[in-house]
């Protein structure tokens, strides 16, 4: 007989980005949960989210997030520091009993293992100016210099694949020319895109620089929230992967191939990839 709570439990864990950096976390979520069913989302037809207003990043997040509860995810993940900045709060406040995850640039464990004292954060201007962040960074730079480094560009090239390369190289140069006679040791990642440059910017900044990245942490916090609500899927069997786009699906179903094809097992899990409409929803007054 299938309870309300097993119907949950096999129910999608929900994953949302503008686009498709959020495969970053994805990526590990599956490693660490590889029997749960997924739901990606990339708002691809608004990407990127980093340039616009947070008032308006924080109403399409609200329209996601609405979506995917709509198709019956049990949990939510926002793979998306800039949508997490702008909306997490409201998200919150508007679907309490909802668990929501989402994500901040890893400030606190980069700045505990620096050993020069200086630290680089790479995010989109909605990120760096959010007031989440620089609450951040007051709770727990203590004392450690942080330099805010403005990824302009760099989600674009993601999306189009552009992962390394002369033009991509010479992007990461420019952006990091302010600081180049400052000796950072760690750089957080600030945006879900940026993992899939790691080659690009280890190569740029050299080996002895640490790329620190929130998504492992990102998926073990997802794990402890399912076991804590019981939601874990413990059926043995693989939950359905599906990846949708409110973009272009011939480009989104090529780019989830290059970046996270190499964790896809061809056993009996479904794996499908759709066009969706995601209507913007009127967000509720506070
Ligand atoms: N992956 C988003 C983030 O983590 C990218 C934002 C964008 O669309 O500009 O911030």
């Amino acid at each position: 007989m299938t309870t309300i709570h097993s119907r949950l439990v096999s129910s999608p864990i929900g994953v949302f980005d503008s686009g498709v950096g959020g495969l970053s976390v994805w990526r590990e979520i599956v490693r660490l949960l590889p029997h749960e069913a997924t739901l990606y989302l990339a708002d691809q037809a608004r990407a990127p989210y980093g340039e616009r207003p947070s008032t308006e990043v924080e109403a399409l997040t609200h329209a996601a997030v609405a979506w995917l509860l709509g198709q019956g995810a049990k949990l939510i993940v926002i793979a998306c520091n800039t949508a997490s900045a702008a909306a997490l709060t409201s998200l919150r406040r508007r679907w309490p009993d909802t668990p929501i995850v989402g994500m901040e640039p890893a400030v606190k464990p980069a700045s505990q293992a620096t050993k020069t004292g200086h630290v680089g954060v790479l995010a989109t201007p909605g990120t760096l100016r959010a007031s989440r962040f620089s609450h951040l960074v007051e709770r727990f730079a203590n004392g450690v210099q942080v330099h805010t480094l403005m990824g302009t560009g760099l989600v674009e090239m993601v999306e189009r694949n552009e992962l390394t390369g002369s033009e991509i190289e010479a992007k990461v140069r420019d952006i990091f020319s302010p600081v180049q006679n400052i000796p950072i040791d760690h750089l957080v990642l600030g945006c879900t895109h940026y993992p899939f440059l790691s080659e690009t910017l280890q190569r740029v900044l050299g080996e002895g620089v640490v790329l620190v990245d929130p998504a492992p942490a990102v998926a073990r916090q997802t794990q402890r929230v399912l076991q804590q609500r019981a939601l874990q899927k413990n059926d043995g069997q693989p939950g359905p992967w599906r990846f949708v786009t409110t973009g272009e699906l011939a480009s989104f179903t090529e780019s989830v191939w290059i970046l996270v094809g190499d964790g896809m097992d061809d056993d009996a899990r479904a794996i499908s990839f759709q066009c969706v409409e995601v209507s913007s929803s009127p967000m509720p007054i506070a």
